[in-house]
């Protein structure tokens, strides 16, 4: 198969196979990784390696804390704001997209919310990168990759606030100065791992600073206190995600990730831009590496595409379905042979329908 879903995605080979025994027998022990406690050695030394990955793969000091909790990054979007903003003060937000927009309305419910920058006008195809942010915000959150419209940040937006970044679709995908970041988070399902864990990455000094009672399973610094053992953590996902990291390092760490990222985006951009038959959706400097939007222009043909790409085992294209289109997901573990077979399969396309298409 050439799984091109935007999440959950693809995996690399080696951990399905290493998750799989460990499903079976974990590390020799006899036990299954499903029925060890998780305050036992054996997960002690599952999270505290997946931690210290994590740090390594994004060269952060001791300033920054590695958290494993639950809730998906939906969670995070209210999680955030209860952590970080009164209820008369003001955060800013950069509304990129369906999940930035998400995390707007939840924020809206503990403070005030200053949208800085929206790219609602049109459809949010580009990315706005001129805004001003005032200086007394408490943050600035961005989504760094839009998993439905198909856009990413190429660079870090500059700011003094602090920067707090939904990662959830482009994480680990490609070398960055995570210590700009005052707080970091992602659901694991996509380039970490297995659904059900969402990484957190907090700069500590930014806590403790609110003046609302948090509950103890909602506040940061109880997991940090806890070592993300506060309850029950997602035993098997952290596994797979510890897995994944360290798949990554194996390949090359962040700077291989962003060399294979890269060439996958540019075979396939360069093949879509050059077939008549296909229409890409967003503004060719902002387009994601991770998810290419494109449609069909003729949409009656979207359902005969669909069926080719089925036919030849390649799954995952449908656009999202609040926008509708093809979409094409290209995280860390995805060949660049399946980028090839799509390229391959839209060139055949073309040629059947181009004339009807372009006349
Ligand atoms: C950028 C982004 N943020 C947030 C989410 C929501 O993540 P979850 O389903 O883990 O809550 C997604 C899911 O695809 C996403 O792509």
């Amino acid at each position: 198969m050439h799984n091109f879903n935007s999440g959950p995605s693809i995996l690399p080979q080696e951990v399905l196979e290493q998750a799989a025994e460990a499903v079976i027998n974990f590390n020799g022990t006899g036990l299954s990784i499903l029925e060890i406690g998780h305050r036992t050695a054996w997960f002690g030394d599952v999270i505290s390696e997946a931690r210290s990955l994590v740090k390594e793969l994004m060269q952060l000091g001791d300033g920054h804390e590695v958290l494993f909790l639950h809730g998906g990054a939906t969670t995070q979007f209210m999680q955030v704001p209860m952590n970080l903003l009164d209820a008369d003060k003001t955060a800013a937000y950069i509304d990129n997209g369906i999940w930035g927009s998400k995390a707007i309305k939840e924020a809206k419910l503990f403070g005030n919310v200053d949208v800085v920058s929206s790219t609602k006008d049109k459809n949010h195809s580009y990315i706005a990168k001129n805004f001003t942010v005032p200086a007394n915000a408490k943050y600035l959150h961005y989504t760094t990759n839009n998993t439905v419209e198909g856009t990413e940040w190429h660079q870090i937006p500059e700011t003094n606030v602090p920067l707090v970044a939904d990662m959830s679709s482009d994480i680990f995908s490609r070398a960055l100065d995570f210590s700009k970041f005052a707080l970091i988070y992602a659901g694991a399902q996509k380039n970490m791992g297995a659904a059900g864990v969402t990484l957190v990455v907090v700069r500590k000094d930014i806590l403790g600073k609110v003046k609302r009672a948090i509950p103890p399973i909602m506040d940061y610094r109880t997991h940090i206190e806890a070592g993300s053992l506060l309850n029950t953590p997602p035993v098997f996902a952290v596994f797979v995600s510890m897995l994944t990291l360290r798949w990554i390092k194996k390949e090359g760490g962040l700077a291989e990730m962003e060399k294979r990222s890269k060439a996958r985006a540019e075979l396939f951009y360069n093949t879509l831009d050059s077939l008549p038959v296909f229409t890409p959706l967003v503004a060719k400097e902002d387009r994601s590496l991770m998810n290419a939007t494109f449609t069909i222009k003729d949409a009656q043909l979207e359902k005969e595409f669909l069926d080719m790409c089925k036919e030849r085992g390649m799954v995952g294209v449908k656009g999202h379905r609040s926008v509708g289109g093809l979409r094409v997901s290209m995280y860390n573990a995805l060949p660049l042979s399946s980028v090839e077979a799509i390229c391959d399969l839209m060139k055949e396309f073309n040629e059947k329908h181009v004339e009807e298409v372009v006349s």
